[in-house]
């Protein structure tokens, strides 16, 4: 495919990424399911030279007190650089990121965010789905393809992002931190275990009857911003081809090789969706 000759893009193998989508074409969409990590793999690293709001920024730009804000942001300046450390593995990493998203829960149940407030907050926010998601959930959802929204982000957020931006459609099912609220729509707490950036492996998705009701869709797109989203699809058990794309939006320089090393294709500083769009088209 022309698409993956640009200098941004980077294929570790192409013999075999030329065999996968031979495959996944010849099969065709019936045979296709995408799992897909939402905060900076959907949404836009940066926006007009801004960064983007991931869906916990999307809670600390707007409607919450200051001191919240100021809160949220000195963890964010602690973990963030230790989630993206070239120079140390998954392992290393795992009991910050679960310190990070422990706090940051714990942090925002002091402050009374409700429903409400969620709609505002995201249309304020400066999150945004990459130029071109609107195509590729359309494309999706017209060929009744499952879409697997995977994120360590706020479920809730998540589906104000894409009902803002784009359309919340019946193909795609999210599974993420989803926020409890109570009788009267304030935070009280989230329901389920934390789900952060290394621990999609373990998640109950993968022990839920979701991939084995898909296993006669046996070619899986999945695309991610971090390594851990390469565990994301751990369930789907009766793959035949499996196509791993890579965004990666930050420090290029030290990560490409190690991320080249886990992924089949790489995009370098893509603020869109035209690769993934350009490849999916060739399947449908
Ligand atoms: P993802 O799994 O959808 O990529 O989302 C996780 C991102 O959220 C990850 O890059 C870290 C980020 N994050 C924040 O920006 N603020 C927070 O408070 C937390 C817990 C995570």
């Amino acid at each position: 495919m022309e698409c993956l000759n640009k200098p941004h893009v980077h294929v570790r193998d192409r013999e075999h990424v030329e065999r996968i989508l031979a495959k996944m074409v010849a099969d065709g969409p019936n045979k296709l399911q995408v799992v897909a990590d939402f905060d900076r793999t959907l949404t836009k690293f940066t926006h007009r030279g801004q960064v983007c709001a991931t869906c916990h920024n999307v809670l600390e730009e707007g409607g919450l007190p200051e001191e919240y804000k100021e809160e949220a942001y000195k963890l964010r300046d602690k973990y963030f650089v230790i989630e993206v450390d070239p120079n140390m593995t998954i392992e290393e990493k795992t009991p910050y990121m679960v310190e990070w998203w422990t706090k940051a829960h714990e942090l925002l149940m002091k402050y009374p965010l409700s429903k409400a407030m969620l709609h505002n907050m995201v249309a304020n926010s400066s999150a945004r789905l990459r130029d071109g998601c609107i195509r590729f959930f359309d494309s999706l959802h017209s060929n009744d393809i499952p879409l697997l929204i995977f994120s360590a982000g706020v479920g809730d957020v998540i589906q104000e992002v894409i009902a803002q931006q784009s359309t919340l459609y019946d193909n795609m099912h999210i599974v993420s931190n989803f926020i409890d609220f109570d009788e009267n729509g304030t935070l009280i707490g989230f329901k389920s275990d934390i789900i952060h950036v290394y621990n999609k492996n373990e998640n109950a998705v993968h022990d839920s009857d979701y991939f084995p009701n898909l296993s006669h869709r046996t070619n899986l797109l999945l695309m991610g911003d971090s390594l851990g989203d390469l565990q994301m699809a751990n369930g789907a058990e009766s793959l035949e081809a499996k196509l791993t794309i890579g965004f990666l939006n930050t420090r290029v320089t030290e990560s490409l090789a190690l991320y080249i090393s886990k992924y089949d294709i790489v995009i370098c500083e893509d603020e869109t969706m035209d690769i993934v769009n350009n490849i999916v088209s060739n399947i449908l």
